[in-house]
């Protein structure tokens, strides 16, 4: 399948690729938080409308929001709502990065399309009821990680940075 080299995902997983359980994050990892604000700033976010409305407040400042719902005409503050991922792919292709961000339904679809992730992997199980796609490392060239420790939630995680093969 051909990707596009300007698709990226970026998302925080669990090590059994859990993303989210009720529409809300399983963790939280400030940290994690800053390094999203730092990647995205400045550039497009794509997401499906429960990632939209799982967020406290939106628009996040200084980023272009697509989101994608089968509501025609369904207004949300500051976002361009369409219908498809196809129409997506057609808003960002001239972009020189766009980020997926979520959740669970948009990243399945994505996956094939995308040539970058950024992941966030916890290095623990979680109880869940959205998963990532499980990632065949084979197809991926790993350029970057840092390994890290929360104090506060007590566990490892490390930021993998993933190109396609
Ligand atoms: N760990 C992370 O990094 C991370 C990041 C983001 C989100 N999350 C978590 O993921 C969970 C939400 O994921 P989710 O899978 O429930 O929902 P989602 O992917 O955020 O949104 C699903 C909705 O998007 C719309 N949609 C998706 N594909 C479509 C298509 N091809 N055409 C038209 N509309 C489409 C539909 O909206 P309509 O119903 O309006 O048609 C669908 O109900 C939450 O728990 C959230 O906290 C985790």
């Amino acid at each position: 399948m051909t990707y596009f080299k300007n698709i990226s995902i970026i998302v925080a997983i669990a090590e059994n690729f859990a993303i989210g359980k009720n529409n809300d994050l399983l963790f939280h990892l400030p940290n994690d938080l800053k390094r999203f604000k730092q990647i995205t700033t400045g550039k497009t976010i794509v997401m499906g409308r429960n990632t939209l409305l799982s967020l406290p407040k939106w628009p996040l400042p200084n980023r272009r929001h697509i989101v994608i719902s089968d509501i025609e005409g369904e207004q949300f503050e500051g976002c361009e709502t369409i219908g498809s991922i196809e129409k997506a792919i057609q808003l960002i292709k001239s972009e020189e990065e766009a980020f997926v961000i979520g959740g669970g339904m948009v990243y399945r679809q994505f996956y094939p399309y995308a040539g970058k992730l950024y992941l966030t992997l916890v290095h623990k199980p979680f109880d869940a009821d959205v998963f990532f796609p499980e990632i065949n490392y084979t197809e991926w060239i790993e350029t970057r990680r840092e390994d890290c420790f929360d104090e506060k939630n007590g566990f490892a995680y490390s930021y993998i940075d993933l190109i396609r093969k």
